[in-house]
């Protein structure tokens, strides 16, 4: 089996290396490979890549994820989580190739405590939101056999990430204030990664298994909750270091404003996934011990 890997050192992208190892033969590009384009603001020459690689599956792992810096650059959002897709799904239809792709809670309006269901009414609040649906629809009137994974709040060992600057700030600081009216829950990119593996496994054998997943840990949480978490799992795992902090405040949304409006509900209901492929999606504090475990 031949397979395409697009943003390779993204959190996602990375891992995804890893786990898709086993499955056969991996071409892995980021924007700047050079015997084949790997680059989304470049649609046609990234369908020019799957016509002359001819894959059996894509896994697109790249996308125009800076949230705020969107709602100032919209063309260039939308080239990559829209027009790039577009151009990558018709490639895919057109040899016959399965394309997996990422998408997001931000594509629901945030309202309500239910957990999204996958055929729930969408309603962005960002152009990132926007543009990652408009990605959806484009793969989805392509006809091409696909898989779209919609996650939330992703982390990974490698680069920045939030446990890490609580962490940081909690050595420096004795009180810190975290948003707890935004809920939903933090994701392993390695969980996200060993899941498409073995979603891509299945699918090959099982066509009707084409379609949108929910695909998150399991549980739920704040942002305030998350940072707890981490802290007091840091106390416990490395007690020498002491971290100074001995307030952890829950502040709402609007304490800190940002250029992109987050939505408050980002639960993802996940059930469909877990009965299609046969999976059990772990609890969302094995993923973030784990990673504490590994950084400290
Ligand atoms: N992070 C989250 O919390 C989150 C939540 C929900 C859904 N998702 C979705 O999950 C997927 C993976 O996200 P992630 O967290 O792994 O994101 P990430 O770490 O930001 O990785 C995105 C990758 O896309 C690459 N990229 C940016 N512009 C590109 C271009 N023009 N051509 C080719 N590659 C380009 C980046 O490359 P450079 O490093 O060179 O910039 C980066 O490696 C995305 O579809 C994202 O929308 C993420």
């Amino acid at each position: 089996m031949k397979i395409l890997l697009l943003g390779k050192n993204g959190q996602v992208g990375w891992e995804l290396q890893r786990s898709l190892a086993p499955l056969g033969e991996v071409l892995a590009l980021d924007r700047h490979s050079t015997d084949f384009c790997g680059d989304l603001s470049q649609p046609e020459r990234l369908a020019q890549t799957v016509r002359d690689w001819r894959p059996n599956v894509i896994v697109n792992a790249a996308a125009h994820t800076a949230v705020d810096k969107a709602e100032s650059e919209p063309d260039l959002a939308r080239c990559l989580n829209a027009t790039a897709p577009a151009a990558l799904a018709q490639a895919a239809a057109d040899i016959g190739a399965w394309l997996v792709h990422y998408s997001t809670d931000y594509v629901f309006n945030g309202q309500g405590e239910q957990a999204w269901q996958e055929g729930d009414a969408t309603g962005p609040l960002s152009v990132y939101g926007q543009t990652k649906l408009e990605g959806e629809q484009h793969i989805a009137a392509s006809g091409c056999q696909h898989l779209i994974f919609r996650t939330s709040w992703v982390y990974a060992a490698r680069g920045g990430n939030f446990a890490k600057t609580m962490l940081r700030l909690a050595a420096e600081r004795e009180r810190l204030t975290v948003i707890d009216d935004q809920h939903g829950a933090p994701t392993g990119a390695d969980l996200i990664a060993d899941v498409t593996a073995h979603a891509i496994r299945q699918a090959l054998q099982q066509a009707a298994l084409s379609g949108v997943y929910h695909l998150v840990a399991s549980g739920e949480t704040s942002w305030h909750g998350y940072a707890s978490h981490a802290i007091a799992q840091a106390r416990i795992l490395r007690p020498e270091l002491a971290l100074k902090v001995s307030e952890i405040a829950p502040v709402p949304t609007a304490s800190f404003p940002t250029p992109a409006q987050r939505p408050l509900n980002s639960r993802l209901h996940t059930g469909k996934l877990q009965q299609a492929f046969g999976l059990v999606l772990p609890p969302w504090q094995a993923g973030v011990n784990r990673l504490l475990t590994e950084i400290l």
